[in-house]
């Protein structure tokens, strides 16, 4: 089993080994350092190592560790920002890229598992996309009609092959699924092969921009000519941060007593919408249910998410048992479009990819492919499309404001309840609560075995209060996704830090004065 950034046990994550590095010899100075060891920092890595640049792969923990080990993995050229939306925003020509780069995407994975004989349990599928009820079915032939117009193939169809109810039925050909976390570690294993070098357990600590880039890592400082942040957010303080609005969704994994896996995949029309597939893993098939999507750190009893989509899963599917079942993140871009290039604010050799909405799987190698072509200086009309310093459509910017009001609540701190102290035994085994203690904020969790961890709620990237998410048993920011563990330990990004530890005995001692 590999590490993950929650508590909760994907099962990508209880179906794959750690992946062994293969220690190349240590080199200090590089032409790419990719910060991330997830699907996009691997194979944009193995892409340039092919081109002829010599890469490093920093990654904090172990790779996948983070939403590359908690996807559902779905491929798809039909996107969750839908393409009359995109249209809207950018036009139709930049429409069309961006349906030709979501085929390319797909294309490069088919391509890799081909070269590479990657073992992944890919497979072919058509996406279904349903309406059940007279306004979604408006929106539907909307997306139809955008689809056809970009160049994606959609067609109506009569019957929807799974027993849900629906309205009308849309159908796209040229997807895909497959095992994410058994994929990149074949491709990291083929970027060795060619001389890349991968250092797990090593966080970046710092770096300075100075022509040539001066990266400090928990296993010393190198230098390199480019560097991409391929971290699902960057680390400092950046416009991206604005413009991407970290959320949460969950999944389930679970074995049917009839044995009947849809081979494909199916997509409803709710906000937030429930997604559908099976994957075969060995002898076995699990189907995977995914929904209850929230802004990160806006729900305190995550458990009833689960609930919630168990209940859902089990109204519509014969259940024999639930495997796994886990929660994972995501960032939504302001105005549809991922964020892949040049960090803004930042020097030129300093790279991004980002704001992947709900489709991280295939934009991860649409942002390999840009990339790839930034640095070794090919022109790609992706590089423009992409671009993290473009100009916004007006539109873009209004959830990004509605986002950023929220941002600013946090701020203030009125948006979780303090409670006091002396309700501090009515935190059961397993729970966290941010509460008041003699004029102090405190993050309070007790652990299984009933040991209290007391941390200052003060998110170490720009100071919001961090709420207590109860399933993956984790301190997460509201304001722009940065998570940390019981201990305090950053598991995800933006920020860098952990959060400042407070003695629980002192604190009660405290009291008796
Ligand atoms: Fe930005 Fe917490 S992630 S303040």
């Amino acid at each position: 089993m590999i590490a993950r950034d929650g508590s909760c046990i994907s099962l990508w994550q209880d179906t794959a080994e750690e992946y062994q590095t293969q220690n190349n010899e240590l080199k200090k100075s590089f032409d790419v350092a990719i910060v991330g060891g997830g699907i996009t920092g691997i194979t944009t890595a193995l892409q340039l190592q092919k081109a002829g640049k010599n890469c490093v792969v920093f990654e904090a923990y172990n790779l996948c560790f983070g939403t590359t080990g908690g996807t559902t993995a779905h491929l798809n050229t039909l996107l969750d920002n839908p393409y009359n939306i995109i249209i809207n925003k950018f036009g139709k020509e930049n429409a069309q890229l961006v349906a030709q780069s979501t085929k390319d995407s797909i294309e490069l994975i088919r391509s890799n598992i081909e070269e590479y004989n990657i073992d992944c349990g890919f497979q072919n599928a058509s996406a279904y996309l349903y309406a059940q009820d007279d306004k979604q079915v408006k929106e539907l032939e909307d997306i139809h009609d955008a689809c056809r117009e970009v160049n994606v193939k959609a067609v109506y169809q009569e019957n929807l092959p799974i027993n849900i109810d629906y309205k009308k039925v849309m159908r796209v050909d040229g997807q895909a699924k497959f095992h994410p976390v058994k994929y990149v570690h074949a491709l990291a294993k083929a970027f060795e092969e060619i001389g890349g070098v991968i250092l797990q357990q090593c966080r970046v600590l710092d770096i300075k921009e100075n022509g040539i880039i001066n990266i400090v890592t928990e296993k010393g400082n190198f230098q390199s000519q480019y560097l991409i942040y391929a971290t699902h957010i960057p680390t400092g303080i950046n416009l991206l941060h604005l413009r991407c609005a970290p959320y949460r969704s969950y999944a389930m994994a679970v074995t049917l007593k009839n044995k009947n896996y849809p081979e494909d995949l199916f997509y409803d029309m709710y906000d937030p919408y429930h997604y559908i597939r099976s994957q075969q893993i060995k002898d076995q098939t699990y189907l995977i249910v995914g929904a209850e999507d929230h802004k990160t750190g806006h729900i305190e009893n995550t458990d009833e998410c689960f609930s919630k989509l168990e209940a859902y899963v089990k109204k519509y599917f014969d259940v024999d048992e639930v495997v796994n079942k886990w929660s994972s993140q995501y960032f939504e871009p302001a105005d549809a479009l991922p964020y892949i290039g040049h960090l803004p604010g930042h020097k030129e050799n300093i790279l991004v990819a980002t704001g992947y909405g709900g489709n991280g799987m295939t934009y991860s190698h649409v942002a390999a492919l840009t990339l790839k072509s930034i640095v070794l200086n090919e022109d790609n009309p992706y590089i423009k499309l992409y671009d993290p310093n473009r100009i916004k459509p007006v539109a873009g910017f209004v959830s990004f404001l509605s986002h950023n009001a929220d941002v600013a609540r946090m701020f203030v701190g009125k948006w979780f309840t303090h409670e006091k102290l002396k309700e501090l035994e009515d935190i059961a085994p397993g729970e966290g609560k941010v509460v008041r203690f003699e004029g102090e904020t405190i993050a309070l969790h007790k652990d299984k075995e009933g040991k209290l961890h007391a941390l200052k709620p003060t998110c170490t990237h720009m100071k919001c209060s961090v709420a207590w998410n109860n399933a993956e048993q984790s301190w997460d920011c509201p304001c722009h996704g940065a998570r940390y563990n019981i201990s305090g330990y950053v598991v995800t990004g933006p920020a860098n830090m952990q959060l400042q530890k407070i003695e629980v005995k002192e604190l009660l001692e405290s009291t008796k004065h």
